[in-house]
């Protein structure tokens, strides 16, 4: 099981931070080998990294996403978490439930649920009690500055509104990794501005690893590293020039 990994198994030494996840030769092919989402790709994503996946549309930078969180399978190749393989399904269902939370473009909430209901079915089947899970639901809205509206339905609630409802939904089980697919892509730029503050803080005051995929250049430059991918396949990642000596160090890295 996951909770016996030996977490030594994942150090980097060349770096000195330890790998929190990879990507090992990982192919994602569609349509019986039409369409290549991703190519063999090699990443490692080390605790507490704060990770931008850029590229132009179809480059495959959902797709690394939905890999990551075990939402969809590799043809080929495998992900590894702290050190050891992930193969079986059960595996990802843990990994989301405790240590992997995840946010999209289209907030993806329950619309007939109320905002705080919403964060608390993210609790269930943890064996805490309702009122347990009520009360850490709101202290987590609070956190991302919606305790003015826990009772509200989503639907109610604005673009932003909903987009932190959708990261406290995330980050409720305290994850080590948080994925974000173009979190900001669906909101006005003053709601972009302050949802990318939010994601930031979190990474700040946690140490919460943080992969942010996006198309907007200034806020790629806010992470400390850039992946860039194009046709499936990572074209540039500014953690090997640094790591291989071919760029100067930024200050983050
Ligand atoms: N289920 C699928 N079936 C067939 N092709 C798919 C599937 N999922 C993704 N693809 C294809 O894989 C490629 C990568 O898709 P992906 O959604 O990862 O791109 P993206 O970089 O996230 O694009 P965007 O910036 O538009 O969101 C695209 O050509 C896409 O059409
Ligand atoms: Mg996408």
């Amino acid at each position: 099981m996951i909770e016996a990994i030996d977490r030594g198994a994942g150090s980097n030494r060349s770096s000195g931070a330890r790998s929190l996840i990879a990507l090992r030769g990982v192919s994602r092919i569609h349509d019986g080998g039409a369409i290549a989402a991703l190519r063999n790709v090699d990443l490692q994503i080390r605790e507490g990294d704060c990770v931008a996946v850029v590229g132009a549309s179809g480059s495959g930078k959902s797709s690394l996403i939905n890999i990551l969180c075990g939402i969809d399978y590799p043809t080929s190749g495998h992900v590894v978490w702290e050190g050891r393989p992930i193969r079986k399904k059960s595996d990802w269902v843990w990994l989301r439930r405790l240590r992997i939370g995840v946010v999209f473009q289209e907030f993806n909430l329950i619309p007939t649920l109320t905002a705080l209901e919403n964060v608390e079915l993210a609790l269930l089947g943890r064996g805490m009690s309702a009122k347990h899970r009520y009360t850490r639901a709101g202290m987590v809205l609070g956190r991302v500055g919606l305790d003015h509206r826990p009772h509200h339905l989503v639907t109610r609630l604005s673009g932003g509104e909903r987009q932190r409802v959708a990261i406290a939904r995330a980050i409720v089980s305290e994850p080590k990794l948080l994925l974000a697919d173009e979190p900001t892509g669906n909101l006005d730029s003053i709601s972009a501005v302050k949802i990318a503050d939010l994601l930031f803080h979190l990474h700040e005051m946690t140490g919460m690893t943080l992969v942010l995929v996006t198309h907007d250049d200034a806020l790629a430059a806010r992470c400390s590293r850039q992946i860039r991918l194009r046709d499936g396949a990572v074209v540039d990642d500014t953690l090997q020039a640094l790591l291989s000596g071919t760029v100067a160090p930024r200050s983050k890295i």
